[in-house]
């Protein structure tokens, strides 16, 4: 008697438990534009923690680099009333889409898992509105790089470029041996990646915080940008044909099959190299875009979080932001995306010599004062006049008339853009 009593005691226990378990079980919708080889398998790294807490996970996938694209779409879905629970935003819009007021406060899941003490600073920053987080970051990737086949290289005896000049003298040698010098896509962002990367790397931090930071009229119209803007342009001569149109990680798979010499573009083309089996320092060269050993420009992955009207959703979008910083989560998704991990005291060991060299360097560019925040990526001005002054890069790289000059006034012009 006694035991059937106990029986049922226990039945009734296990049935609440696995009713509150359904009741906490949510959906998180994410907004994302990760769908190249080495993105996608990075997102779902994000899927499989979720998903292991019981949650279901629905993709709201948006194809597009750069983002553009799911920018757009977001857009719609918010006005719209019908935000996902999570999306990607970074830098300086996080601010603007917290100031609509759409964005949830998740302080309690940063305290619980300290964020303040595991997060540096200058990203916490990043990540807060008036003081309260309101997104998570994933990752830390360095924009100023030039990924490189050697074979290519050995081919056309050519050595890695550690100056602009040099770099053109690469990419003449590699033409010779019948290679296309240099990858390049379509999208004006892929444009404005590489325009960074001359930026900084031939006028330096000083400059490039002063025109690309903080905007300064003076700088932009000045004769250090009208260099910045020449060589950029020569550039295009080594690129080829077919670059209009092109996605960046078809542009990395050039690079990848020896078609192409060299990429400029951020760590997440060292995410299509993973993805397809290579291996940094033998089939491929990590190094700083040229002239910019001594600087960082970052670009950090965010996920903002939105306004729920469900509880148990709302549960479940705690958990993922809970996810996202676990040290577990942050090795495992930068592994595969190319970047490094956010979280600092994160053990490096697994993690090849590009990725090694990042952290080495993202320390010590933090330092320095040599850290920048990507402008092609959204981490240094607001979106309206990145936006603008993108489109002007885009049209100087794609016009035979216009000057730099022509091209320094309208950048002056476009920054301004609110
Ligand atoms: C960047 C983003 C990266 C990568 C890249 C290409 O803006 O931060 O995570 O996905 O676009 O899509």
């Amino acid at each position: 008697m006694m035991k059937l009593k106990q029986l049922a005691k226990a039945t009734a226990l296990v049935a609440v438990l696995a009713g509150a378990g359904a009741a906490h079980a949510g959906e998180v919708e994410v907004l994302h534009w990760w769908t190249s080889g080495g993105e996608a398998k990075a997102a779902s790294a994000l899927k499989a923690q979720l998903q292991k807490q019981g949650h279901t996970w629905k993709d709201f996938a948006v194809a597009g680099g750069g983002g553009d694209s799911a920018m757009t779409v977001l857009k719609s879905r918010v006005v719209s009333g019908n935000a996902p629970a999570a999306a990607q935003i970074k830098g300086p819009s996080l601010q603007e889409w917290a100031a609509e007021g759409v964005l949830t406060n998740i302080d309690s899941v940063a305290a619980a898992g300290k964020w303040d003490e595991v997060i540096p600073p200058v990203v916490a920053n990043i990540m807060k509105y008036k003081g309260h987080y309101i997104a998570a970051p994933v990752n830390v990737h360095r924009v100023n790089w030039l990924w490189i086949n050697p074979e290519a290289l050995k081919k056309a005896n050519a050595k890695v470029p550690t100056t602009w000049d040099e770099f053109f003298t690469t990419a003449e040698a590699l033409k010779k041996a019948g290679i296309i010098p240099v990858a390049h896509g379509g999208q004006n962002w892929q444009d404005f990646t590489t325009f960074e990367a001359v930026a900084i790397g031939l006028g330096g931090v000083d400059f490039y915080k002063k025109a690309l930071v903080q905007l300064d009229a003076a700088t932009l119209q000045g004769p250090e940008m009208e260099k910045v803007l020449t060589t950029f342009k020569r550039i295009k001569d080594y690129t080829d044909k077919n670059a209009p149109g092109r996605d960046w990680n078809l542009a990395t798979a050039m690079v990848i099959k020896g078609e192409a010499g060299m990429q400029l573009m951020g760590d997440w083309a060292k995410g299509e190299f993973m993805a397809a089996g290579k291996t940094p320092g033998k089939d491929f060269l990590c190094t700083a875009a040229p002239g910019s050993a001594k600087a960082y420009t970052f670009n950090i992955d965010s996920f903002a979080m939105f306004k729920l009207k469900n509880t148990a959703n709302e549960k479940a979008q705690q958990d993922l932001a809970t996810a996202i910083m676990s040290p577990e989560f942050q090795e495992l998704f930068n592994l595969n995306k190319g970047s490094i991990p956010v979280r600092t005291g994160m053990k490096m060991d697994k993690f090849d010599d590009c990725a090694k060299q990042s952290a080495a360097d993202f320390a010590a560019d933090a330092k320095a004062g040599t850290l920048v925040p990507s402008i092609a990526h959204g981490m240094a001005v607001p979106a309206a006049a990145e936006g603008a002054m993108k489109d002007v890069v885009s049209q100087f790289w794609n016009s035979d008339k216009m000057t730099a000059k022509e091209a320094q006034s309208r950048l002056v012009a476009a920054a301004k853009t609110k």
